[in-house]
């Protein structure tokens, strides 16, 4: 088979052609604050979306990058949660499930602080925030000064982040707990089928799944899965939306939503000092989230980092791309360096050999290289491990990466996720972040001469 390492870098050529196919997709994406993710699948503007969107955003327009985070912060609810979608009411109610009428933010969420004047849903997603905020001000430190940018964001991300180490730490061990599997991102991974089996679903006939009208069902998650998914969402709203220990059917510590509340907590120390304040509150609680990612979540034995379901109690026994991404926190123990770097060119992901690393473990018994986040690769997550592997000195492999994540960006149309052996698309065409990710990386490629460099200098993980 060939490896990653012969695979061309594509023409510069290519490049102009990509760099403006993905232009397209984020000024057709763009509703005049913000980004949807997908103009069929997902109208509204999506949390970890719109922060992974901003960082690409960054190289078309600096102003929308700060748009589209300033956005997202103003629907944030006064206990600090940022909500995984804001609704935009200009969006017919059945096109998206579930809908504003299901959520009830404003009404259910009033105890929790949810905003009266915007409809949101009232679980969260992964923080990226405060890294996409930092990268955008990189973008453009003039600019973002004279706008006060980081000023005008800094109290909240400090809120969300608050909130994240406060009252999600429902383990009591430091760590951010997620109360949904939509809230870590990766909604089907076979992490949940455990923690999940325990949820009775909500009856098939009362509800209507509005993502088949635009995807198809073998790429999606299943009928049993969404009416789990469903039951849960409304316990949590029939809760007040309130977190509590010991008072949730579901509940689990994520590996890559800790990694990147670490690297968004670095981004917050930066943020600190270039507005005057005091980043030392900041660099020491990553130090304390990065003791507690290890203590609590690394696996020796599976050599990557795993989920734990806080209901059980155990480390869930099950290999997601979630355990790698920890390559991007720039304080880990050597040891559990090489052996993330061991697992990912190992036989379950074969990062180097496939063209981008899989969901799920490759020889795992879930494994299905179509359906959602139960195996294909997905941009975000090779983009994250993209910098984890130049962060660690390995810049051959992340631009072997980066440059079969071009190719696949190109090739699948700027799909949502591809199949991870032949990189064919999958999901819905048109992805925001694929197509933002795709700008970063090709300004990351033009500033490497000789694609052998390290762009920018990642010496640690919130570098641009
Ligand atoms: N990813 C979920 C969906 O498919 C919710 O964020 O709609």
């Amino acid at each position: 088979m060939t490896t990653l390492l012969e695979t061309p870098v594509p023409a510069a050529a290519d490049h102009l052609t990509l760099r403006r196919g993905a232009a397209r997709v984020l000024l057709t994406n763009w509703t005049g604050s913000s980004t949807v993710p997908s103009r069929g699948l997902y109208p509204h503007q999506w949390s970890w979306d719109s922060a992974f969107i901003a960082i690409g955003l960054r190289h078309l327009s600096v102003r929308r990058a700060q748009l589209e985070l300033e956005s997202l912060l103003g629907a944030q609810w006064a206990d600090g949660r940022i909500p995984h979608i804001v609704f935009s009411p200009a969006v017919p109610l059945d096109a998206y499930f579930p809908s504003p009428d299901f959520w009830r933010s404003s009404t259910e969420g009033a105890p929790a602080g949810a905003p009266a004047g915007t409809e949101t849903s009232g679980i969260v997603q992964p923080p990226v925030h405060a890294l996409a905020a930092w990268l955008v001000h990189q973008a453009d430190p003039e600019t973002s000064r004279r706008r006060g940018f980081l000023p005008r964001v800094y109290r909240g991300l400090v809120a969300w982040h608050d909130y994240l180490t406060g009252r999600r730490d429902l383990g009591g061990g430091g760590l951010a707990a997620m109360v949904h599997p939509w809230e870590p991102g990766m909604d089907n991974s076979p992490c949940w089928d455990a923690p999940l089996a325990r949820v009775k679903p909500a009856p098939p006939g009362s509800y209507r799944r509005a993502d088949l009208d635009h995807g198809q069902a073998a790429e999606r998650p299943t009928d049993l899965d969404y009416g789990r998914y469903v039951r849960l969402a409304a316990d949590y709203r029939d809760g007040g939306y309130a977190d509590v220990p010991g008072g949730h059917e579901f509940a689990v510590e994520d590996p890559c939503v800790n990694a990147l509340l670490i690297v968004s907590e670095q981004a917050l120390a930066r943020i600190a000092a270039e507005t005057g304040a005091d980043p030392a509150p900041h660099e020491e609680r990553a130090a304390r989230l990065t003791d507690a990612l290890v203590e609590r979540l690394w696996s020796p034995a599976d050599g990557m980092f795993l989920c734990r379901d806080l209901v059980g109690g155990e480390l869930i026994p099950e290999r997601s791309v979630a355990g790698l991404v920890p390559m991007i926190v720039p304080g880990l123990p050597q040891h559990i360096v090489q052996a993330l770097l061991d697992t990912a060119t190992g036989p379950g992901f074969r990062l180097g050999e496939v063209p981008m690393a899989p969901s799920y473990d490759l020889t795992g018994h879930a494994f299905d290289p179509s359906r959602y986040w139960r195996g294909p690769a997905w941009f975000n997550t090779s983009w994250l491990l993209e910098r984890g592997l130049r962060l660690h000195g390995h810049p051959r492999t992340a631009d072997a990466l980066r440059s079969a994540m071009l190719d696949a960006a190109g090739a699948s149309s700027f799909a949502e996720y591809v199949d991870p052996f032949t990189a064919h698309a999958r999901g819905t065409r048109a992805f925001g972040w694929t197509a933002a990710l795709t700008l970063d990386l090709l300004a990351a490629h033009d500033r490497t001469p000789g694609h052998a460099g390290d762009p920018g200098g990642t010496s640690n993980g919130v570098h641009t």
